[in-house]
């Protein structure tokens, strides 16, 4: 409530959360947001796009005038946008710059399990990694973060994490100038101290950290001058633990176009969009000329969403330029049919250290995938608020607990929220990368989870050869 009264949003009419406090500090929401750059690559000589990211230590102001250490990548918090097209060849060239060994993982990226980025591929202080492959995928909003067990909480949290889209092409009509009408927005709350580091502990507690500061794209307080009649926002949860319910502040509507991995195959309208860590969603709101309104997130009743919190003022210039109506139909990547004969895999998520009574072990394979696969993954959760990653996959949300998702959460995913005491069933499409000694992981994405063991590996290989596959392998170090 603190928070709320100094971001101030003394004119919004809320949407249900009853009186707000007058503003505290009239002159919040005055930090320009910052929009990440796009990254240019630059094409090597057999026509692969090379893109070039060194994780390093550097200083930002994450409250105006306090400069404070923080990571990013290329700079000194957060990361380029990487913008690359179905197609495509792709190197990456990831320099590590600081202290300590990390990993780059494509968060939500289609590619063989060498390339993903994992906590089996470690890169050392001073040390460079060149992962390449061929974009082949649908258009979607992906991301990229380290990975490194045990670690990967406090290096998002100081700063480690950027976008990743993909483009397809198939839905010209929608808004796609980077940084005017197509903007990211990395959500992620901090704890921060008076002299504006942040503090707090990612690794205690039952979810690890959950700030009462907000920042989108690294700014607190931001605003953003609007000058296109409709925005398409990609909304990334790059927090460590908190869940978002996404609403404007006074209470408009707005469509959501995509999810994690994929359009939707026609826009929803919503007036509220919920993301747990690491789920992302396209959403596109319409302004009117010289209107101002608030995106906020409101509390939702649960353990990893307290507080009402104003994240970005939209400030719509007197003149918008006009945009394409929104289509009706869009490009979406055709429905995940579940085969008549589908394998079942269960996991049972208690506590916050294991997945099916066992704790992340980087030397056991835990399941054998066959190549091409689609299966039903059954995901239960016997206690509180957790949540669902799986590398390499696309799935599509079955059911939680026997209902249907929302429409606007019906697409293409490879994150998803867990309700506490709930049963969640996923339809899972895998790829057809084998490599029976390279695992891909699946997770809770509360970060502290991931690291206190809640994850478990998977590999991929040649239908027919899975009972053969050995279930110990090398570990990184
Ligand atoms: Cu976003 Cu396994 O990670
Ligand atoms: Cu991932
Ligand atoms: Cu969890």
């Amino acid at each position: 409530l603190a928070i709320a009264a100094l971001s101030g949003l003394a004119s919004a009419s809320a949407c249900g959360s009853g009186e707000r406090p007058a503003t505290a500090d009239p002159a919040a929401f005055r930090t320009e947001l910052r929009v990440p750059p796009l990254l240019e690559p630059k094409p090597d000589r057999d026509g692969t796009r090379h893109f070039a990211l060194t994780m390093q230590r550097g200083r930002s102001e994450l409250l105006p005038g306090r400069p404070v250490e923080t990571w990013g990548f290329n700079g000194p918090h957060l990361g380029p946008t990487i913008r690359a097209a179905r197609g495509d060849r792709v190197r990456m060239t990831v320099t590590n710059r600081l202290a300590e060994a990390s990993t780059v993982h494509w968060h939500g990226m289609r590619l063989p399990a060498k390339m993903d980025g994992g906590p089996h591929q470690m890169i050392e202080p001073g040390g460079t990694w060149s992962p390449h492959w061929t974009i082949d995928q649908p258009a979607a909003t992906s991301w990229y973060h380290p990975h490194p067990h045990g670690r990967t909480a406090m290096h998002v949290y100081r700063g480690l994490a950027g976008m990743f889209i993909v483009d397809d092409g198939d839905t010209p009509e929608l808004p796609s100038t980077y940084g005017v009408d197509d903007v990211p927005l990395v959500l992620q709350d901090k704890e921060l101290a008076e002299d504006g580091s942040p503090t707090g502990d990612v690794l205690s507690g039952t979810f690890g950290l959950l700030g009462d500061r907000m920042l989108v794209n690294g700014v607190h307080a931001p605003f953003m001058t609007v000058r296109a009649e409709r925005v398409r926002f990609r909304i990334l949860n790059g927090s460590n633990a908190r869940r978002y319910h996404l609403v404007f502040g006074d209470g408009r509507r707005f469509h959501v176009v995509g999810n994690d991995a994929g359009l939707l195959p026609a826009p929803v309208e919503v007036e509220q969009v919920s993301l747990s860590p690491g789920e992302r969603a396209e959403v596109v709101v319409a302004f009117a000329p010289g209107e101002q309104v608030f995106l906020r997130t409101v509390a939702g009743g649960d353990d990893i969403d307290e507080g009402d919190f104003d994240l970005l003022k939209l400030v719509a210039a007197q003149r918008l330029t006009s945009s394409p109506r929104l289509p009706a139909r869009l490009a979406a990547p055709a429905p995940i049919v579940v085969p008549a004969n589908a394998g079942v895999r269960r996991f049972r998520l208690n506590g916050h250290d294991a997945i099916n009574g066992k704790e992340m072990d980087l030397s056991r394979i835990d399941e054998v995938v066959p190549a091409g696969a689609t299966e039903i993954w059954e995901i239960e959760n016997t206690v509180y608020a957790h949540n669902f990653h799986i590398h390499e996959v696309a799935f599509q949300v079955l059911d939680v607990d026997g209902d249907k998702p929302a429409a606007y959460a019906s697409g293409h995913k490879d994150t998803v929220y867990v309700p506490p005491k709930s049963t969640v069933r996923l339809v899972v499409k895998f790829g057809g990368f084998t490599d029976p000694v390279t695992p891909y992981m699946y997770h809770c994405h509360i970060l502290r989870h991931e690291d206190s063991g809640m994850m478990g590996q998977f590999v991929i290989v040649e239908p027919g050869t899975e009972s053969r596959v050995s279930r110990t392998i090398a570990t990184p170090h």
